[in-house]
C-alpha cells in the first residue's frame, strides 16, 4: 500500500519552473498561493527533493494568512546523501520532518526522523511505503522537477496539478520534469487532462497520469 500521491507545480508558459541556474522566480499569484496553502492543509506530507531545499530553503508549512488555524503536515525530504545543512529550515520546529536517504548515506544527528531506503538513490517505492506505515494517506511532491520526472517516471502520480504563469523564462533553465528525458516516442508519460480553468492571470490544470 503507498499514499495518494498529488503533483503541484507552477510553472511558465515554456514549462520552467525556476530561472536559469535554479534561482527562485515568484510564479504562482495570490489565488494559486491561496490554492496551494489550502492543499497543503489537506494532505498528510508535503514532499520536495534536496535541490529544493538547497535551492530555495522553503519552510514548507501552511501560511496563516491562507488557512486559519493551519494543521502543518509531515515535511518530507529526499536526501540520498544525507547533504541537508542543519540549519535548513525545513528542519525549524513548525512542523515534524522525515528525511528519506539510503544505506550508503553518513550517520548524523538531525532534529528529523531518518528513513533509509535504497542505495544510491532514494527507492520512492520503498519511501511511500514507509510513509505508509507511518500513517500518512497522502503525500503532496513540490518539486523540483528531478523529483517530479522520478515520480512520474515510476507511475507513482495520481494527480498534477500545474498553475501556469504569464511569463516566459527562456533558455536552459530547470523545467517541470527534468530527469533523462524521452529520446523514444515509446518513453513519453502520457497524461490525461482532467481539470483545466483560469486562475486571476494565470491557467490551472489538473492531469491524471496514463499508464503504459
Ligand atoms: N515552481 C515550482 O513550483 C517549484 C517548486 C519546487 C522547486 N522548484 C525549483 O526546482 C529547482 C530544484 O529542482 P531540481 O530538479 O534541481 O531538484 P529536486 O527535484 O528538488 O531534487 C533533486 C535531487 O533529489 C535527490 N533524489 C533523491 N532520491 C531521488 C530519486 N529517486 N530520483 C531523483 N532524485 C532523487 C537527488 O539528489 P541526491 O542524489 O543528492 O539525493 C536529486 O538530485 C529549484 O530551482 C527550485 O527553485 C520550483
Amino acid at each position: 500500500m503507498r499514499p495518494r500521491v498529488i503533483v503541484n507545480a507552477a510553472m511558465s508558459v515554456d514549462g520552467k519552473i525556476a530561472l536559469r541556474g535554479g534561482k527562485r522566480i515568484k510564479i504562482s499569484n495570490e489565488e494559486d498561493f491561496e490554492r496551494v496553502h489550502r492543499l497543503r492543509n489537506e494532505v498528510d506530507a508535503i514532499l520536495v527533493g534536496i535541490n529544493t531545499v538547497l535551492m530555495d530553503n522553503p519552510k514548507l508549512t501552511v501560511k496563516e494568512k491562507y488557512v486559519k488555524n493551519p494543521r502543518n503536515p509531515v515535511r518530507v525530504v529526499l536526501d540520498s546523501k544525507l547533504k541537508i545543512p542543519a540549519n535548513a529550515r525545513v528542519l525549524n520546529n513548525m512542523a515534524r520532518t522525515i528525511i528519506i536517504t539510503t544505506d550508503n548515506a553518513p550517520q548524523r544527528n538531525l532534529p528529523a526522523e531518518i528513513i533509509r531506503c535504497g542505495q544510491e538513490k532514494v527507492d520512492l517505492k520503498c519511501a511511500l511505503e514507509e510513509l505508509w506505515k507511518r500513517g500518512i494517506k497522502s503525500v503532496l511532491v513540490e518539486g523540483g522537477g528531478t523529483i517530479i520526472h522520478a515520480f512520474l517516471k515510476e507511475r507513482l502520480v495520481d494527480e498534477l496539478w500545474v498553475f501556469i504563469g504569464p511569463l516566459i523564462i527562456g533558455g536552459g533553465a530547470p523545467t517541470l520534469a527534468e530527469g533523462e528525458g524521452a529520446a523514444d516516442e515509446r518513453d513519453v508519460i502520457r497524461l490525461k487532462l482532467l481539470e483545466h480553468r483560469p486562475l486571476g492571470d494565470g491557467l490551472l490544470l489538473k492531469y491524471g497520469v496514463l499508464n503504459d
